[in-house]
């Protein structure tokens, strides 16, 4: 029984896996039709692509060996019939109005609310009037056919030549335009809209007027219905981008879906949160309001649950060869040897044995979270089908999660191989043939040199937007040192870099925060890693004399030493423990380092986040330890249900939810409106004598922002570099100033014109 059901196992080892990945495909694609093989004979221009991609539509979706894509097909099509029936323009909530030809305004006037369905049946009877209809269908087809050809074709080369250069595999090429076209006929006519005001608008997400908010959709309101019926709530925040946590189907036992990230199937939605109609409906309103929706694209793995890996598990090759078998233990020692651990406490370990198969399976996160093998173009081919398809539903920014590691080869750290970039790149380039209004948004948390290569070139780009995870945790590096030195260093390198590279900034997410930080620096400074990243942590958990800030450790690794650190942005100011202690002094500053530290993320050009019920200064949940299956991962600390009474207490003045909530929301009002703040502002820092003040100066149409905070306990007085008339812009005070006195933990916005 042993050799039959393990086909592919051979072809699955790391040695094997090309030729049998190559084998395995050749033989799915083998029934597509001759005018694919002929397409990647002709191999040359896009045009031969596209026409033999335009023969081979019906052909290949016939033969549509994947089962994803059959259904996938259905489900693209019940979802696109929907939101064309549905479709209006879109409201010019971003500031242009939607121009676009391929907004059919017939169908926003056509259904006159006085007539009756007689009527109407009888009018759409009339010869006449069907053929202008068809006609005008025609048209559009016309015009949208030479649309997606231009786009193809701007693109065709390089794509090409990047997919043989990975694959080789001519017929998987020709399959993948065929699909780009598919998914291009079925988006609907009000995304294809969106696309264009989006493609006219340039660089939409840079705009200084976003303000983006991170949430779980249990946590927040329940289901996706619950998000809908809350929007209001979020315009309210002046939220105009709401990044959704994992939403898509996932093992109901939370201590094997990973919050979300192990997904069971990317066509469905979680059932517990509602539907992919849902999600449409959802996205649609959201657009009408000008808001855009983030989701997460979780590429490294699957659940084991996923149908891919039940199959690959009951023996099917061609499933095992999506993933990575190994039986050799030769091969698991060297990857254990080259490759770091992600999860050193709680998934040690880069494997996980299958007895079914007497095998072990590449599982670099949690034990059932198994890797996807992109060395396989089925795979590569498939996931982007699935990309579009979310894109399709209304998605407008697609956060690939843990990108860095798709790509593994053995004598490496299988971490951002040069392969990953070719991938990256190529699924820039399906986004901007088939939905150029999307937004790629890269999750790496890796070191500085590591993150920026994501954004490829300004000729040749790959991620439009990436975390700026290094300056986050030196941020909270610099409130425990009060020294700002590594943060102005980490901050000039950041300005330093093309205005087109958009970092997506911010304080807490859901993730643990890691101490990844410049430690060649801070030796200069006497700051050595593992005894700092140990004070770090001390500092934040709360044990440090003098430390106001409560929280948990993650993933303390006793082998290394090493440690991550969990809690919301409040409990690391310092409002749970003075709310704790009924200490009102301790409130105040704690607040007023809560906003000074949002003040300093609004400081920075691209998008800003704010963490869920960070805006009304939620403190850590402690109820996790209570669930079996959350007990294990302390990031459910910051994870906590949203607490509607705190939007309640907003209404009261002198909360500390109001005083939060009002501040920021100035604040956020202020990024919006004043030029100054533009994404095309030139910005640095000022050394200043004091190594707890940060100094930053942005510049633009003449006018200087002088942001300056104070990272320390103590009140200070700062000079400004000339005297002169300043704007206060957050009191609106015009005076001639020398100095400015500031309080421990606050900022200013100095404006000079
Ligand atoms: C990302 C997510 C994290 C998850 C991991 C595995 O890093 O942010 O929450 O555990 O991917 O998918």
């Amino acid at each position: 029984m042993a050799t039959t059901r393990k086909p592919a196992s051979q072809a699955t080892s790391d040695t094997a896996e090309p030729k049998a990945a190559k084998k395995t495909t050749t033989m799915k694609t083998a029934s597509t039709t001759k005018a694919t093989a002929a397409a990647s004979e002709k191999k040359t221009t896009p045009a031969a692509t596209a026409a033999a991609a335009k023969k081979t539509t019906a052909a290949s979706a016939k033969s549509a060996t994947a089962k994803e894509t059959k259904t996938a097909s259905k489900a693209t099509e019940a979802a696109s019939t929907t939101a064309t029936k549905k479709a209006v323009a879109p409201k010019t909530g971003a500031k242009t109005a939607a121009k676009s030809a391929s907004t059919p305004k017939a169908t926003k006037a056509a259904p006159a609310p006085a007539r009756t369905a007689k009527a109407t049946k009888t009018a759409a009877k009339k010869p006449a009037a069907k053929k202008v209809s068809a006609a005008a269908a025609k048209k559009q087809k016309e015009a949208d056919d030479k649309l997606f050809a231009e786009r193809l074709a701007r693109h065709h080369d390089e794509l090409r030549w990047l997919y043989m250069e990975l694959y080789d595999n001519g017929d998987m090429f020709a399959e993948l335009c065929d699909q780009m076209k598919r998914f291009f006929d079925e988006r609907s006519a009000k995304l294809k809209a969106l696309d264009a005001e989006r493609e006219a608008a340039g660089a939409w997400y840079r705009s200084s007027d976003m303000l983006g908010m991170q949430m779980y959709i249990d946590n927040f309101a329940g289901t996706i219905k619950g998000v809908e019926e809350n929007l209001d709530y979020i315009e309210r925040c002046h939220v105009n981008y709401i990044h959704l946590m994992p939403f898509l189907d996932t093992p109901s036992d939370k201590s094997r879906s990973d919050g979300g990230y192990a997904v069971k199937d990317f066509r469905r939605v979680n059932p517990e949160l509602g539907t992919m109609e849902d999600l449409a409906e959802l996205a649609d309103k959201c657009h009408d309001r000008g808001i855009s929706l983030c989701m997460d694209f979780v590429m490294n793995h699957t659940s084991e649950d996923h149908e891919w890996a039940r199959r690959a598990r009951a023996g099917e090759g061609e499933y095992m060869s999506r993933y990575f078998f190994v039986k050799d233990q030769g091969i698991i020692d060297r990857y254990t040897r080259d490759v770091p651990q992600v999860f050193p406490a709680t998934a040690p370990g880069h494997f996980t044995y299958l007895p079914e198969l007497d095998q072990c399976v590449m599982t670099q996160f949690y034990p059932y979270q198994w890797d996807l093998n992109y060395r396989n173009p089925r795979v590569f081919n498939e996931m982007m089908y699935n990309f579009l398809f979310l894109a399709n539903q209304g998605m407008d920014i697609i956060r690939i999660d843990a990108v860095p590691y798709i790509w593994k080869q053995l004598g490496t750290n299988c971490r951002n191989l040069k392969q990953v970039h070719t991938i990256v790149r190529m699924m820039r380039m399906i986004g901007e043939i088939v939905c150029p209004g999307i937004v790629l948004l890269g999750e790496v948390v890796m070191a500085p040199v590591e993150v920026v290569p994501y954004f490829g070139t300004v000729e040749k780009p790959e991620c439009h937007m990436l975390y700026n995870v290094t300056t986050m945790a030196t941020t909270w590096h610099t409130v425990a040192t009060r020294d700002v030195r590594l943060l102005r260093q980490q901050l000039d390198a950041v300005y330093g870099l093309p205005h087109e590279y958009t970092f997506l900034n911010y304080l807490r997410c859901h993730d643990d925060i890691g101490w990844g930080l410049d430690y060649d620096s801070l030796e200069q400074w006497g700051m050595y890693e593992v005894p700092h990243k140990k004070f770090l942590n001390d500092y934040f958990c709360g044990l440090t004399p003098g430390s106001v800030s409560r929280g948990e450790l993650y993933n303390a690794d006793p082998v290394t030493g090493d440690a991550r650190f969990c809690a919301t942005t409040a409990s690391m100011c310092g409002i749970e423990a003075a709310g704790f202690e009924g200490d009102e002094a301790a409130m105040v500053t704690a607040i007023r380092k809560d906003i000074m530290l949002h003040a300093y993320v609004f400081t920075q050009s691209g998008l800003p986040i704010i963490y869920s019920g960070d805006e009304v200064g939620q403190v850590n949940d402690y109820t996790y330890k209570d669930d079996p299956e959350k007990v294990e991962d302390s990031r459910y600390i910051h994870r906590g249900k949203f607490d509607w009474d705190l939007t309640r207490a907003i209404e009261q003045p002198g909360t500390v939810q109001q005083r939060i909530f009002d501040a920021l929301s100035e604040l956020e009002e202020i990024r919006r409106t004043e030029p100054v703040f533009s994404a095309d502002a030139e910005v640095y820092t000022k050394d200043y004598s004091d190594l707890s003040i940060l100094w930053i100066v942005r510049r633009a149409g003449g006018e200087e922002l002088h942001a300056v905070f104070n990272f320390s306990d103590d009140a200070k007085t700062i000079w400004m570099p000339e005297a002169g008339t300043y704007t206060d812009l957050v009191s609106g005070a015009v005076s001639d100033i020398e100095t400015v006195d500031m309080p421990s933990w606050s900022f200013v916005w100095m404006l000079k014109k």
